[in-house]
């Protein structure tokens, strides 16, 4: 049984190769700069990693304008594939469209698939920012709990290693939600270097991200995201790391200090 893994230089997927390894699973790792080519945007590519596959962890691009139709053109090709374990994100579960409409075509698809919708990643907030200022239209208090990439990991390959996951859709959070300030605290408690939390008008902050050339679909994906953390839905708490391992997912205080 050979699993495809896309993504698999990126954050989730150099973890779900290595722990799909340990379990003694033949694993094809591809991307577009991996040995393996694989290109979201070349077709061409598509074929050549799917022959003899069973499984496939999903990654799309982060990329609000990636086109979702083309997760439904490459599944209409992958004959053998049996089980997609699809990495999402929490925004789907508000219908948030660039995530959500990513999961049509595998819901669709006929094949066993799982959709993981993990909040935000611990690894975001880890380094604090140069300027000692995290500016954010995000009101006075806002709250996360995010989770930890080696959590999200472990249920990819739970869910691709194990049975009873088909047709499930795994929320997954960390195990607490913390204040922005709160997270700030804790990183700068570690590195030595002060950090605060900044509540930043709305135009103030556009006027810089346009500065900064940042699209206009990235903009207002942005802006539908701050909204849901004002609304407090990234403030849920999520079991589906508990659901998959029978284990609590990992505190971000516990990251941190682990270096
Ligand atoms: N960051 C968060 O807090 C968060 C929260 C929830 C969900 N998500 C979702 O998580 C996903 C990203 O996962 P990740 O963090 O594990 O990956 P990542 O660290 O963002 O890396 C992206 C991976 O995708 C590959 N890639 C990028 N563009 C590609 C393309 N056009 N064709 C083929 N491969 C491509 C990259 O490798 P190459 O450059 O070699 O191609 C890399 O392996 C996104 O869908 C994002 O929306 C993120």
């Amino acid at each position: 049984m050979t699993v495809l893994v896309l993504g698999a230089t990126g954050r989730t997927g150099r973890l779900v190769v290595d722990g799909l390894k340990a379990r003694g699973v033949q694993v094809r790792a591809a991307s577009r700069s991996s040995p393996v080519r694989f290109d979201w945007d070349d077709p061409g590519t598509w074929g050549p990693v799917t022959k003899g596959v069973v499984a496939v962890y999903m990654v799309t691009p982060e990329d609000p304008g990636f086109r979702a139709e083309l997760v439904g053109s490459f599944l209409e090709r992958a004959d053998g594939v049996r089980r997609i374990a699809l990495l999402s994100g929490l925004s789907a579960g508000y219908g948030s469209v660039p995530m959500a409409s990513r999961e049509v075509p595998v819901r669709r698809s006929g094949v066993e698939w799982t959709i993981l919708r993990p909040g935000a990643f611990q690894q975001n907030f880890v380094v604090p920012p140069q300027s000692g200022e995290l500016r954010l239209p995000l009101g006075p208090q806002p709250r996360t709990a995010p989770v930890d990439v080696a959590d999200i990991a472990d249920v990819a390959v739970g869910v691709l290693t194990t049975e009873g996951h088909a047709g499930r859709i795994y929320g997954l959070s960390g195990p607490r939600a913390l204040s922005y300030s709160e997270i700030l605290e804790i990183v700068s408690r570690q590195s030595g270097r002060p950090a605060v939390y900044v509540d930043e008008p709305v135009e103030r902050w556009l006027e810089r991200m346009r500065a900064d050339g940042v699209s206009k679909k990235a903009l207002s994906w942005s802006l539908e995201t701050f909204d849901a953390i004002r609304r407090g839905e990234y403030a849920r708490l999520h079991d589906g790391v508990q659901q998959v391992l029978g284990r609590r997912p990992r505190d971000f205080a516990d990251l941190v200090s682990s270096g």
